[in-house]
């Protein structure tokens, strides 16, 4: 069973009269474990399609199967419940909340689905650990760097043990040394507990920590394989 089965997935904006077409019939399987980098130029529905997969927002038209459920035509409590359980989100702010510290900030998820604060913070800590951070769970979000922030930021992201992680440019915020470290610990999920990872970026050096890479162009895929092989890239290794 795919962890994601999209469908002939079509989106349109609407914006008074103007109709926009997105997303042009995307089909779309992401395996259990999978690690796919999403790319295309600017506009070309890589956020659209992530917030269609983070169940953020709804295709007009297709199908689209998560985690063994059929989505597709689900109410939006039903898609925040499917969504809270079943997706960690990443963006390119970090958006901590500033006046709690790391561990409060990671807990947070944990006490709005009504865990005892004791068991949070202990999951919490847990957390802090995969990414890197055990020590630092006193500190203030100002009191770290940047990459230090993104990873409490993943952190969060997984204390509810969703099986998919969706980022959309993690790294966009951060400079070489900071992305690298981010991206060693996303690839650590990925390999030590089998989180399946879709990742937006514009950068081929952090598409190639993914096992796939998924080009759109203009709303539709245009290339679905090994990093390594993708036109572009071998053009580039090889200029
Ligand atoms: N909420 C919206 N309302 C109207 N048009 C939108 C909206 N979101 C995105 N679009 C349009 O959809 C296209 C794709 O946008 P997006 O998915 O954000 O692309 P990308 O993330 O690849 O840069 C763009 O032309 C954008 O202007
Ligand atoms: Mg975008």
């Amino acid at each position: 069973m795919s962890l994601i089965a999209l469908e002939g997935v079509t989106k349109s904006y609407r914006t008074g009269d103007v109709l926009t077409p997105v997303l042009f019939g995307i089909d779309l399987r992401v395996e259990q474990g999978d690690y796919v980098a999403l790319m295309g130029p600017s506009g070309s529905g890589k956020s659209t399609l992530m917030n269609v997969l983070g169940l953020l927002d709804r295709a007009d038209d297709g199908h689209y199967h998560l985690n063994g459920q059929d989505v597709t035509a689900q109410n939006a409590a039903r898609h925040a419940e499917v969504r809270n359980k079943t997706i960690g989100f990443v963006f390119q702010s970090f958006n901590l909340l500033k006046r709690m510290n790391v561990l409060e900030n990671v807990a947070l998820p944990l006490l709005y689905a009504g865990v005892s604060r004791s068991r949070a913070k202990l999951r919490a800590q847990e957390l802090l650990a995969q990414v890197g951070l055990a020590e630092l769970g006193h500190r203030m979000p100002n009191q770290l760097s940047g990459g230090q922030q993104q990873r409490v930021a993943i952190a969060r992201a997984l204390v509810n043990r969703p099986p998919l992680l969706l980022a959309d440019e993690p790294t966009g915020n951060l400079d070489t040394k900071t992305t690298e470290e981010v991206l060693a610990v996303i690839d650590q999920l990925n390999r030590e507990q089998g989180l399946t990872i879709v990742v937006v970026t514009h950068e081929i050096d952090v598409a190639r920590h993914a096992k796939r890479l998924v080009r759109l162009k203009d709303g539709k895929i245009v290339f679905d394989g090994a990093p390594s092989q993708d036109a572009r890239e071998t053009k580039e290794v090889g200029a």
